[in-house]
């Protein structure tokens, strides 16, 4: 029997995503939502980690001045002289040298740590200031089979960026009714970037995080989720489940932190899922 979704339909049977013979150039895929909290990191880092499983070779861009997906990927950033900050301000850094591997086996980092949140207003006099980043990511596209970038929670210039140097976006959003307010704003700034700057760019889906089926509030807003989004809405749920927090405690994803664990399923999933709606090689 096939496996009933939170929507109540069956899951749709997934391929084995297909082994890779050579790697890059990279899809850029930013993870975007001004809203704060709703699980943009922790999805960042589980799906970098589960499509890392499936041997693709990956890089998350940290793009938070909190520094939240390299801490959770075991970086401390407090230390570090060269962040994603020096490549941004200075185009003659070399963006190689700021990379670093993580204890998750192909996945790489460009780390951010509090330098970053002064990038924002020094970028401002700056010449095509919303192409910093993508004309720097494009030196190491070549590496890796996908880029994921964790954007903080604003809509502002580095947010921006992030959208400039995307093929694609994801959005994670919680199972809250409050959650899909911030959406519009988010889906009109996605339009201007896309008529602006980057016309290539395109939503790859939306997921729902920290779904807690128990809930009939969670159950009604996934199907209003379903209504709004259609077939950008991710079939794949991720579960409220402390596991989360856990691993993010241990700076390791689900996916090494409780490999058997509902969560590290979820992710590996959803990195099943983008690639064969062909957000991801
Ligand atoms: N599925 C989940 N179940 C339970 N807790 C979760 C889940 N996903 C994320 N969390 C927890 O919720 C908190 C917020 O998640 P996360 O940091 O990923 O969100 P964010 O959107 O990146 O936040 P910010 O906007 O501050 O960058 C974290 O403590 C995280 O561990
Ligand atoms: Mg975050």
């Amino acid at each position: 029997m096939r496996e009933i979704n939170a929507l109540g339909r069956p899951l749709s049977t997934l391929p084995e995503p297909p082994a890779l013979s050579e790697h890059g150039p990279a899809r850029i895929i930013a993870m975007v939502n001004q809203k704060g909290g709703v699980g943009k990191t922790t999805s960042t880092i589980n799906l970098a980690a589960a499509l890392a499983e499936y041997g693709r070779t990956v890089l998350v861009v940290d793009f938070d001045p909190q520094g939240a997906a390299s801490a959770g990927l075991g970086v401390s950033p407090h230390e570090l002289d060269l962040t994603v900050y020096n490549v941004l301000m200075d185009r003659h850094a070399d963006i190689e040298e700021a990379i670093l591997p993580t204890s998750a086996p192909n996945v790489d980092l460009l780390p951010a740590n509090i330098d970053l949140s002064a990038a924002e207003v020094q970028l401002v006099n700056e010449v095509a200031r919303e192409q910093v980043l993508a004309s720097q990511l494009r030196k190491v596209s070549d590496r890796y089979d996908v880029i994921l970038i964790d954007c903080q929670p604003s809509l502002g210039l580095l947010t921006v960026n992030a959208l400039a140097a995307a093929h694609g976006v994801i959005i994670p959003l919680t199972a809250e009714f409050f959650a899909l307010r911030a959406v519009a704003l988010l889906t009109e700034t996605i339009d201007k970037v896309q008529e602006r700057i980057n016309p290539a760019l395109q939503i790859d889906g939306v997921v729902a995080t920290m779904y807690d089926q128990r809930t009939l509030h969670a159950r009604e807003v996934l199907g209003r989720l379903d209504e709004a989004f259609g077939d950008k809405l991710f079939e794949t749920v991720i579960r409220r489940t402390v596991k989360f927090p856990d691993a993010t405690v241990a700076a390791e994803p689900i996916t090494s932190f409780a490999p058997q664990h509902a969560g590290a399923a979820a992710y590996r999933r959803l990195a099943q899922e983008l690639i064969a709606r062909g957000g991801a090689p």
